[in-house]
């Protein structure tokens, strides 16, 4: 099966529905504060638009339920776009009705409309046959580039396609190309590093690799459990005493003694704040007051050892508290480790951490492939089918 891109159809003067992932991190005045999933959307825009397309964007921002909230509207997003584009976005205030079918009706070549946020229409999440047939009557084909609402089957991402000829967008297909061969044929020494706070949010990621990656790196309040699962004290860490078992049912999944490697050192603190007095200890050593709260120096060299003999590397999730400046060492001379590397193949998985890593000074440029999807890139490399890709194959 191949995927059917935007190079297979002639897009000059068809009305071409565009669903994109502009679901940006917006401040309380609702302004951008990271426009890559935008930036990242660019060259497909830009592609249908040179080959003379109408373009109708789609894309939701929060999560509304269905309600019209006012400030998730999308003029701010429409009017970016319109200066990344150097060009004209007429925004309209709905998604469907008489006013948005006159609108596409009477679009010429190369101009653009964006729809209202499709999340204040309760048939979107529910993907209503209604509701898609009222969006589908606005064009003649259908193009996802939203990767990062792929696995949702929403009207607008997923149900669209069951009704118009419907086709990758270039955002799309690079996520699947940079994606897919880790989860089938990953180039070999391939290490996975996994840090955020949940080992459930993760379970399916770690069994997923543990028959393909040669290590799999744990830091980050996940960590913890594995700790506690091993009997380690972890103090007043953070970590899910009713997934123990869970734990230590991964760690015996593993096929060799240094598959899964934990942290064997720990930078710990008894309060949360930049400017917490903060200790260096053996995992075998935390406080009964103490809270983990960052991978420590050994760890982070045994890493990096790791990490300079990969060949390919998928990173997921922080490894400590980034957020507090006192424990940013781990994840920052981790990626400062990755992005060195001279030819591996790096992937960062999810949107969260990449933002992550922006912050601590490392941007997408650092890294081979910087997935725009979060929740979408953890289900597509667990092995789930996303279906709002899966519409795509023929
Ligand atoms: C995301 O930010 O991961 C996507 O835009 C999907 O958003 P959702 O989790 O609200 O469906």
């Amino acid at each position: 099966m191949t995927l059917k891109t935007i190079r297979d159809f002639d897009p000059k003067g068809k009305r071409v529905l565009l669903r994109v992932d502009f679901n940006v991190p917006t401040d309380d005045a609702g302004n951008i504060q990271d426009d890559s999933r935008m930036t990242k959307a660019l060259p497909t825009i830009n592609y249908l638009l040179e080959k003379g397309a109408r373009l109708i964007i789609m894309s939701h921002l929060g999560r509304p339920d269905g309600k019209v909230v006012e400030n998730l509207r999308l003029n701010n997003v429409a009017t970016h776009l319109s200066q990344l584009l150097g060009k004209p976005v007429k925004k309209l205030n709905e998604c469907t009705g008489e006013e948005v079918e006159k609108a596409s009706n009477a679009m010429q070549n190369g101009e653009i409309i964006m729809l209202e946020n499709t999340r204040f229409y309760p048939g979107e999440e529910t993907n209503d046959a209604e509701f898609t047939k009222q969006l589908a009557k606005l064009g003649e084909v259908f193009v996802n580039d939203g990767f990062g609402v792929s696995h949702r089957a929403h009207a607008s991402s997923y149900g669209i396609a069951t009704i118009l000829p419907a086709y990758a967008g270039l955002l799309v297909e690079k996520e699947v190309i940079a994606l897919e061969p880790l989860i089938t044929n990953p180039n070999q020494p391939f290490t996975v590093i996994i840090g955020g706070a949940k080992i459930k949010d993760k379970i399916a990621l770690i069994e997923q690799f543990i028959p393909k990656a040669q290590h799999i790196l744990i830091g980050g309040g996940l960590a913890n459990t594995f700790l506690a699962a091993q009997g380690k004290q972890v103090g007043q860490s953070l970590y899910e005493q009713d997934k123990l078992d869970l734990a230590r049912s991964l760690l015996a999944k593993a096929i060799t003694l240094d598959q899964i490697v934990l942290p064997t050192d720990v930078i710990t603190a008894t309060e949360i704040s930049n400017t917490a007095e903060t200790q260096t200890v053996s995992v075998n050593a935390v406080s009964p007051t103490a809270k983990i709260l960052d991978i420590g120096p050994d760890t982070t060299d045994a890493f990096k050892s790791i990490i300079a003999d990969s060949q390919t590397i998928l990173w997921n999730g922080p490894l400590g508290l980034t957020e507090f400046t006192p424990f940013q060492n781990g994840t920052r001379e981790t990626a400062q480790a990755v992005s060195e590397l001279p030819d591996s193949f790096t992937v960062i998985g999810g949107g969260d951490t990449s933002e992550i890593l922006k912050t601590l000074g490392f941007p997408d440029n650092k890294f081979s492939h910087v997935s725009t999807g979060g929740g979408a890139s953890l289900e597509f490399l667990s092995g789930k089918k996303l279906p709002g890709i899966e519409a795509l194959y023929r």
